[in-house]
């Protein structure tokens, strides 16, 4: 999660029983980390398996050519679990396949998944419409009814916050799920403690999707800010979205400013623009909590 995955949090997952996936953006321009230094800081942190994020969209060759680097350099330190997202995975499952790793590939909709299909990936991560995140707009029951039939392993993201979320989620069909928002509101996470208290106050309805960062709708809180700057994006990069290399532009800018803008309001405590991530499953979140105590609780369940 950009850019609330510190790398105490991914290794607590790990530690925990879970997978801790780690992003490397958020590891390396957020946390401060040299992407190899802070990847052996979280080996310090569990020996158990750790994931890695590999986001595919943007179109900048240098930013392609660093996530190979950050690529061989977790395969060369064992890493064998990867999250794609964003694009075609095709080349991460080319280079993770030769070490016997796994590709799961995030998607919001069957036409996605067939892609991943044919690129190979291993797995299927299903965003639903209740994610944090870039939400998808297909229900987790419609999903797992729609990407079952491929015959890929499913996980289910959006929505996850109890244990009885997730044991519906695996009654209905999924192999696991992947969490977010629940990870936040964690003693381990270091956003801030307004951003955490905000996710244990809000309730489902209080969650909105925002143009306004991303140039694509982000799942945030509700709160005073976001109904003062509004939702949707304002007419002249809407009109700029539309063109072809103007889209390219804009969209770069935006991932520069958002990246920015992301850091600062989850972080710092003395943002003044409470921008806050944050998916549906704020419903089922009424306490910050250590992450093994999630964990444990889910793991009761089964
Ligand atoms: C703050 C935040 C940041 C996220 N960043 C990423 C990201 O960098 N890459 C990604 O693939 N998904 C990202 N996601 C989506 C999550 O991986 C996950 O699919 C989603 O949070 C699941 O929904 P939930 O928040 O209801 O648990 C993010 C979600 C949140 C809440």
């Amino acid at each position: 999660m950009y850019p609330c995955s510190n790398p105490e949090l991914v290794a607590a997952v790990s530690e925990a029983g879970g997978i801790g996936v780690l992003q490397p953006v958020s590891l390396t321009f957020v946390h401060g980390y040299e992407f190899a230094a802070g990847l052996h800081y979280m080996r310090s942190l569990t020996q158990r398996p750790l994931g890695m994020n590999v986001l595919l969209e943007s179109s900048s060759r240098i930013y392609r050519r660093r996530m190979e680097q950050w690529l061989s350099t977790a395969l060369a330190q064992g890493v064998r679990f990867f999250v794609t997202s964003l694009g075609n995975p095709r080349w991460v499952v080319a280079r993770v396949s030769e070490v016997d790793g796994v590709v799961y590939h995030d998607v919001t909709e069957r036409k996605w998944a067939d892609k991943a299909l044919a690129a190979g990936a291993h797995g299927l991560i299903a965003v639903n419409n209740r994610a944090g995140g870039h939400a998808g707009p297909r229900s987790a029951e419609q999903l797992i009814e729609e990407l079952q039939p491929l015959g890929l392993p499913v996980i289910c993201a959006g929505g996850i916050a109890t244990a009885s979320d997730f044991a519906r989620a695996l009654a209905i069909g999924y192999d696991a799920v992947q969490l977010g928002t629940r990870l936040i509101a964690t003693t381990e996470c270091t956003a801030s403690d307004a951003y955490k208290a905000a996710i244990v106050a809000a309730g489902e309805d209080d969650i909105v999707l925002s143009e306004r960062i991303t140039g694509v709708p982000l799942a945030v809180i509700r709160t005073p800010y976001v109904e003062r700057v509004g939702t949707r994006a304002g007419p002249v990069a809407r009109w700029l979205l539309r063109g072809r290399s103007t889209k390219y532009w804009l969209r770069n800018f935006y991932a520069v400013r958002s990246a920015l803008q992301l850091r600062k309001a989850s972080l710092d405590p003395k943002s003044s623009r409470d921008f806050w991530q944050a998916g549906k499953s704020v419903e089922g979140i009424t306490s910050v909590e250590t992450v093994a105590r999630v964990l444990q609780d889910f793991a009761s369940h089964l």
